[in-house]
């Protein structure tokens, strides 16, 4: 078979994983050949790919980011778009198959387009970990180890200071890079979307740590609102494609932190950092397992599954079970990492 790869949406760490060993397995098991597709959707519209050799994918396993390139195209909202088109273009383009590799706007994309008849399968990316039906997904592991390292070192200076520290992380709705970083650095206090903290709430178990001589640390995902304090910071606001603004909730935290305690505070936006860089051993060894699958998917002409991690087994799901709604951080979760705030 002739096989296109995509990646599509935010990068990652792992995509490069994915590709390696898709192209390997393809190349070995199958007798396969590869296209890498520029871009995501663009390029797969627009016909911009570059042929991907045994020789291209060397050494990709480590490397961060995406040699494809990604964009936020949607199949369907380009004018050149939608299944005929798109269904013409591969015919032209002497494509079989595509593997999408994204999060959930692209694993969307990817299932209307395989309702609609386009040959493609799916494997699940996303720092923020928030996809159904796949217990983890590459590039969380990363972002945790990042956000960690990152909170380490905000710890010697917050001490050596006597300040408290924000740090603000990403994961977009969801509270899962916030909740394992923040429990893995040993933080005061956690803060997510699915938890409703209110501001008194934080200040105490600020006070309660400085009232023992320490400095607090605390973990805020970019995605929290404050219980009451919902209309304060609703101008912190999203982006238009509803993205939180980078920044927004952990500078308002940092100075309600200081007017309500009188602690000094500062606030640092881990951002970008968090999916930069090569991943973590895990994520490689968890991207690399989805590519070898994914081909076994198309192989078997799965179109709309994609390849996910449940327990230790890689299976085959049905894409439909992945776009479900997000992936909460559940109560019981949170509840166990409390235990340890304030203190
Ligand atoms: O979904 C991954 C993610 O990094 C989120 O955690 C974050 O909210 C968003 O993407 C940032 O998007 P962009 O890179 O487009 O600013």
């Amino acid at each position: 078979m002739r096989i296109g790869l995509l990646t599509s949406g935010g990068d990652c760490p792992g995509l490069n994983a994915v590709i390696r060993s898709a192209v390997l397995h393809g190349i070995k098991s199958y007798g396969d050949e590869f296209v890498g597709i520029r871009d995501g959707w663009r390029g797969l519209i627009e016909g911009d790919h570059i042929e991907l050799s045994r020789q291209d994918v060397r050494g990709l396993a480590r490397q961060g980011g995406t040699i494809l390139g990604t964009s936020r195209t949607h199949p369907y909202n380009h004018p050149q778009g939608g299944p005929e088109n798109i269904r013409e273009r591969m015919r032209r383009d002497d494509l079989d198959a595509v593997i999408a590799i994204g999060g959930e706007g692209t694993l969307a994309g990817a299932k209307r387009l395989a309702d609609d008849g386009v040959p493609v399968v799916g494997v699940p990316k996303t720092i923020d970990n928030d996809l159904k039906a796949t217990d983890y997904t590459f590039g969380f592991d990363t972002a945790v180890s990042i956000a960690t390292d990152a909170m380490d070192r905000l710890r010697t200076t917050g001490e050596s200071h006597s300040r408290c520290m924000v740090a603000e992380v990403m994961g977009r709705h969801v509270g899962w890079i916030a909740l394992h970083s923040g429990m893995a650095a040993g933080a005061h206090a956690i803060l997510i979307p699915e938890q409703r903290v209110s501001i008194d709430q934080v200040c105490e178990w600020v006070q309660q740590v400085h009232a023992r001589g320490r400095a607090a640390l605390v973990v805020v995902a970019e995605g929290y609102v404050p219980e009451g304090s919902e209309e304060a910071v609703a101008d912190k606001g999203q982006e238009a494609d509803g993205r939180p603004r980078l920044g927004g909730i952990g500078n308002w935290l940092t100075d309600q932190i200081e007017q309500h305690t009188g602690i000094e505070t500062r606030n640092t936006t881990l951002g970008h950092i968090q999916r930069g860089g090569n991943p973590t051993g895990f994520d490689r060894v968890l991207a690399t397992r989805f590519g070898i699958k994914a081909l076994d998917l198309v192989h078997e002409q799965a179109w709309g599954h994609m390849a996910a991690l449940r327990g230790t087994e890689i299976e085959k799901v049905n894409l439909t079970e992945a776009l479900d709604g997000l992936k909460e951080v559940p109560a019981s979760r949170y509840e166990e990492a409390k235990i340890l705030f304030g203190r």
